[in-house]
């Protein structure tokens, strides 16, 4: 996707031969469009922990490119072990880690020492662009389900989303945003209501400038006004992305999501999850006990960065002295709550045979086949 009119992505190997990798630091976006370059393992794991990269899809090839800055400081077993614990602990909720950490070392482990690091480095760049062409396939099916929903109202389609689940989030177009670039693309007359998110605001900054980049009318909303837009008929649907999805369909979002999917379902407005199938969790049926919810700083909520007038970038406290406070950074929607999945194969309904349906390989070895 575009930043000032030029194709840009999250992350890219630098290519003066060095094997350093660079990132969107996402946390000056929007006030700054800046660079930061990875040189070593512990680069690519604060960068993660830190949310510089951030986003499911993200942060899983950035682990990828993790591991790669790992095996140039020590390409031995003991090295590769150090780089998947390392890289693994920097965030707990988002499974693309895991799962891409688990394609590396999977890719690597059975190889001679001298062959690991251009084999691993290989590999990343293949999840990278894997990544890209799952979401740009997220967003051809997410697209027709935004357009056919326009022919039926035959005017201005309203879309809701929370935090940011776009390019930004992804190496390129993202997932829940990827249906609405394609559908803009097309031509679609369409309006994205953007969660401001709190406490870090992904949406305010991260989805809003996003969006602001590409042309797409959107309005930055503050987290609690959703249920009364969709009260007043002012949201067609909603669409999120995911951190982790079980085999039965339960969506770990961003915090916040679940109560926007039950004023959704209280108020008849379809409620989908756009995500990779690298999301999915398929060990899992049941998201609310089972998935760990990452617990961040206090201070993310009792402070808050900001521009001042002059344009210098601070951050001030807004809590009141001395009180605590507790900082959830994802929560779980059932998959009641939840109308479809987009995913790169499809679209299907949140459940466990939709979901084996599309993705046969990840069928327990024990179900009886359908
Ligand atoms: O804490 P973050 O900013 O990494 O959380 C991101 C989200 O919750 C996104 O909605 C999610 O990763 C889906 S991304 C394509």
């Amino acid at each position: 996707m575009k930043v000032a009119g030029r194709p840009t992505r999250t992350i890219w190997p630098v290519s003066d031969g060095s094997g350093d990798v660079e990132i969107l630091d996402q946390t000056r976006i929007p006030h700054e469009v800046v660079t930061v370059r990875l040189r070593t393992l512990d680069d690519a794991a604060r960068a993660i922990a830190d949310m510089q990269v951030r986003g499911a899809p993200l942060i899983g090839v950035a682990a990828a490119y993790g591991v790669c800055l790992g095996l140039r400081e020590d390409a031995s077993d003991e090295g590769l072990e150090r780089a998947y614990d390392r890289l693994l602990a920097a965030r707990p909720t988002a499974v693309n880690l895991a799962w891409a950490l688990k394609e590396m070392i999977a890719t690597v482990r059975n190889r001679p020492r001298a062959e690991r690091l251009p084999v691993a480095y290989a590999r990343a760049a293949e999840l990278a662009e894997a990544d890209v062409a799952t979401c740009e396939a997220i967003g051809e099916h997410g697209a027709r389900l935004i357009a056919g929903h326009a022919a039926r109202k035959a005017g201005r389609v309203d879309v809701l989303t929370h935090c940011n689940a776009g390019w930004l989030a992804a190496v390129d177009w993202g997932t829940a945003l990827a249906p609405v670039y394609k559908a803009h693309r097309a031509g679609v007359d369409l309006h994205v209501w953007v969660d401001e998110t709190r406490p870090r605001n992904q949406g305010a900054s991260l989805t809003a400038f996003e969006l602001g980049q590409e042309g797409v009318p959107h309005t930055i909303i503050a987290d609690n006004t959703g249920g009364h837009l969709m009260q007043h008929g002012q949201v067609d649907f909603c669409i999120v992305g995911s951190d982790r999805t079980t085999r039965t369909g339960d969506v770990c979002n961003k915090i916040g999501t679940y109560l926007k999917a039950l004023a959704a379902r209280d108020n008849g407005v379809p409620f989908y999850a756009a995500l990779p199938s690298s999301t999915v969790d398929w060990s899992l049926t049941d998201g609310v006990a089972q998935i760990p919810i990452e617990e961040r700083s206090p201070e993310e909520v009792t402070r808050m960065t900001g521009r001042t007038a002059s344009g210098e970038v601070v951050s001030i406290d807004i809590g009141a002295p001395g009180s605590p406070a507790a900082n959830y950074a994802f929560d779980v929607t059932p998959a009641r709550l939840v109308s479809g999945i987009i995913t790169e194969r499809g679209v299907c309904t949140a459940d466990e045979a939709a979901l084996a349906a599309l993705f046969p390989e990840h069928r327990p070895a024990n179900s009886i086949s359908r």
